[in-house]
């Protein structure tokens, strides 16, 4: 989310004095709704014991499904003017913190992951994440002007850097499914532990 805190500081020393147009609105909605489902799947990660993984597969799925929608809806916008990016300032300063959030939470959680045989799917998940919020980033660049698209362009490996290095932590050598853990399911921390 560092693409977005440095994008906020290019946005905050724009001077002011604009309507806000539709084409900023649709960036808007879509970053809010992003943001929505951020905190929805992060509750859900903090939440998860190891037994209930649909929610947390729903809620994986409607980020994922959110980013998706979001890079074609702001594709499908037109160029928005510097001042205009202005306006963004206030909608992007809550989804970074939301995106680290998610980011750490996910990491935290690795023991329970690793318990419950998840390692390999929360690691695709995560890289995936990474491949669908560039598309979005880079949707999002193609629509500012281009004072702003060059310092914007050279974040956008930091960016998804983050969810990189989240899934690099959930590669094999990384984290380690438990033994029985695909095979038993719920109880597979006891099951594992019992067979050492
Ligand atoms: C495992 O984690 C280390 C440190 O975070 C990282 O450098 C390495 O690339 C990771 N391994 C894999 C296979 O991604
Ligand atoms: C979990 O496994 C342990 C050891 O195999 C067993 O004693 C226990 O009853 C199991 N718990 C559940 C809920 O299946």
């Amino acid at each position: 989310m560092k693409f977005l805190l440095i994008l906020s500081f290019v946005t905050l020393s724009v001077s002011a004095g604009f309507l806000v147009r539709r084409d900023v609105q649709t960036i808007q909605t879509v970053i809010q709704g992003i943001g929505t489902k951020l905190t929805k799947l992060d509750a859900s990660i903090k939440a998860f014991d190891g037994k209930d993984f649909n929610t947390l597969a729903t809620d994986a799925l409607g980020l994922s499904d959110m980013l998706k929608q979001g890079t074609q809806k702001i594709q499908a916008s037109q160029p928005i003017t510097i001042n205009e990016a202005l306006t963004l300032q206030q909608t992007l300063a809550p989804i970074q913190d939301q995106g680290n959030t998610l980011v750490a939470d996910i990491v935290a959680k690795k023991p329970t992951f690793e318990a419950a045989g998840l390692c390999d799917v929360i690691g695709s998940q995560t890289k995936d994440f990474g491949a669908t919020a560039q598309a979005l980033v880079d949707a999002t660049v193609s629509k500012l002007p281009a004072a702003i698209q060059g310092i914007a362009q050279g974040q956008v490996g930091t960016f998804t850097a983050s969810f990189d290095q989240t899934a690099a932590a959930f590669a094999p050598g990384n984290c380690t499914n438990a033994v029985a853990a695909q095979a038993t399911g719920s109880n597979a921390t006891a099951s594992a532990l019992s067979k050492m």
